[in-house]
């Protein structure tokens, strides 16, 4: 008897495959192209995806055996979840594997910007030692605004306890005493932006948060605010905060994810005060091999018609 076939569209952390053991046929694709993924996906009976392939209606349709998507990560903004109900096919995602990742590379970013580290760095390198050009500010006493207290956002706040900022939060879905437990103090959006030295954003994309921190909420920003966006791409407006650094509203940002991906040009890449990262929250090693095996784990249970618990 032929064995169930698993497409792997996007590099996935070997433990992947150990995880998913021997039976199943295993083959190899790249999601980001849709002339390999349309032909590929059309016989297999799960795939295995990151965020770079779109497994939307188009791709749902071409699948006729399909019954399981598998997100190795978090955010299912590139999987139509409706289409793939309707088809009958489980969609399935590690919604706590990376969170630590994405967690630290966002006070990565932080720092950064408040210290001029990438810029300092390539001057250096390229011969320059500039220490007043390159004079930053301290965390300590600022005002850090989370917009988004959920999973990573919370452990946002956890890590930035320790350097002795305020924290606040921007999140409707969470309650002023369970804010208060973490030691953030839960604001308006308005009053988050009047009031932050770093706004840290840790939402999903969805119609709602999509340019959430566009034109409008960047002018009512705190003068010399630093924006760190390690969440999804869009939901701060790249051309609007653009034009808030031009006009020295804004004095820096962390930029991890952008609207269009891969993104290899943008108006924030002209800015020294902008330090940017090709989407890569959640690429570590641990991160990987945790999404990994939980999608394997998912993928074995839901193929075997057994119950995909909740990670
Ligand atoms: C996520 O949503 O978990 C991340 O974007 C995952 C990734 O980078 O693959």
């Amino acid at each position: 008897m032929s064995k169930p076939v698993v497409l792997i569209a996007e590099e996935l952390s070997p433990a992947t495959v150990e995880a998913l053991g021997p039976d199943f046929e295993i083959r190899y694709t790249d999601g980001a192209d849709r002339s390999a993924l349309l032909p590929a996906i059309a016989d297999v009976d799960a795939i295995l995806v990151r965020s770079a392939t779109k497994v939307d209606e188009e791709a749902i349709s071409a699948a006729s055996n399909l019954k399981v998507i598998a997100r190795a990560g978090v955010g299912l903004d590139n999987v139509d979840v409706k289409a793939a109900t309707q088809a009958g096919v489980m969609v399935v995602n590690a919604p706590t594997s990376n969170i630590t990742s994405a967690a630290e590379l966002a006070v990565g970013l932080l720092l950064a910007t408040a210290r001029n580290i990438a810029p300092a760095n390539e001057a250096l390198k390229g011969g320059e030692w500039k220490r007043s050009k390159y004079s930053g500010v301290e965390l300590y006493e600022k005002t850090v605004g989370i917009v988004g207290l959920g999973r990573i956002g919370a452990l946002v706040a956890q890590r930035l306890s320790g350097f002795g900022a305020e924290l606040i939060a921007y999140d409707p879905y969470v309650s002023t005493a369970r804010a208060a437990q973490m030691g953030v103090r839960s604001v308006s959006l308005d009053e988050l932006l009047a009031k932050s030295d770093f706004i840290t954003v840790h939402l999903p994309k969805t119609p709602e948060t999509a340019g959430l921190i566009g034109e409008q909420a960047l002018a009512k920003v705190k003068p010399n605010v630093r924006i760190i966006n390690a969440a999804r791409g869009g939901i701060v407006d790249e051309h609007a905060l653009a034009v808030a650094l031009k006009e020295g509203r804004v004095a820096g940002a962390g930029i991890d994810v952008f609207a269009s991906e891969p993104c290899t040009e943008s108006p924030l890449f002209d800015f020294e005060s902008v330090v940017v990262t090709p989407h890569l929250g959640a690429s570590t090693e641990e991160a990987q091999e945790r999404a990994g095996i939980s999608v394997a784990k998912s993928v074995r249970l839901a193929l075997a018609g057994e119950l995909v618990p909740d990670a």
